[in-house]
């Protein structure tokens, strides 16, 4: 039984006409199937270069060279960032990592029993000025405190 469904295929090819070969889609189809199934596994890279006609070791090299793939165990529902990089470290990142870790019940790169949280530590999120800051998918929450990242996420 393939992993990607048909639907996921087609989100692929209707990436071919916009990269000039489909070797340049690998990371959009890498985007395409981690969104949709918040992993690629191993099945997934290669049924991914099937359609893009290159080797799964080609498929696997690109997606290990960004952090940003799981290919291991399914991400949560959210993705959570904590930016530990040194604006936000010295604006209280580090303890608001460690209260969230806490409260969640999961070291960073876990995710909470329930699957709703993946939480993670990340580098400069390029947003200093609003440090501590981390995001929540794809957006940046700012100026921080532990009990305002912790209802944002219970939100
Ligand atoms: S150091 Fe945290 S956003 Fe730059």
């Amino acid at each position: 039984m393939p992993v990607l469904s048909e639907e996921l295929r087609n989100r692929i090819r209707a990436e071919f006409p916009k990269y000039p070969d489909k070797r340049a889609v690998t990371l959009p189809a890498l985007h395409i199937v981690h969104d949709a199934l918040r992993m690629v596994s191993p099945a997934a890279i290669v049924e991914i270069a099937e359609l893009l006609e290159l080797h799964p070791s080609e498929v696997s090299d690109t997606m290990t060279f960004y952090g940003f793939f799981h290919d291991k165990t399914p991400l949560g529902k959210r993705r959570v960032w904590v930016c530990r990089s040194i604006s936000c470290m010295l604006r209280g990142g580090e303890e608001l990592l460690a209260g969230l870790c806490n409260r969640l019940g999961v070291k960073p790169g876990q995710t909470t029993a329930d699957g709703s949280v993946t939480l993670e530590y990340a580098e400069c999120l390029g947003a200093c000025e609003g440090a501590p800051c981390m995001l929540v998918n794809d957006e940046c929450h700012m100026n921080l405190t532990e009990d305002s990242a912790a209802e944002l996420i219970r939100k």
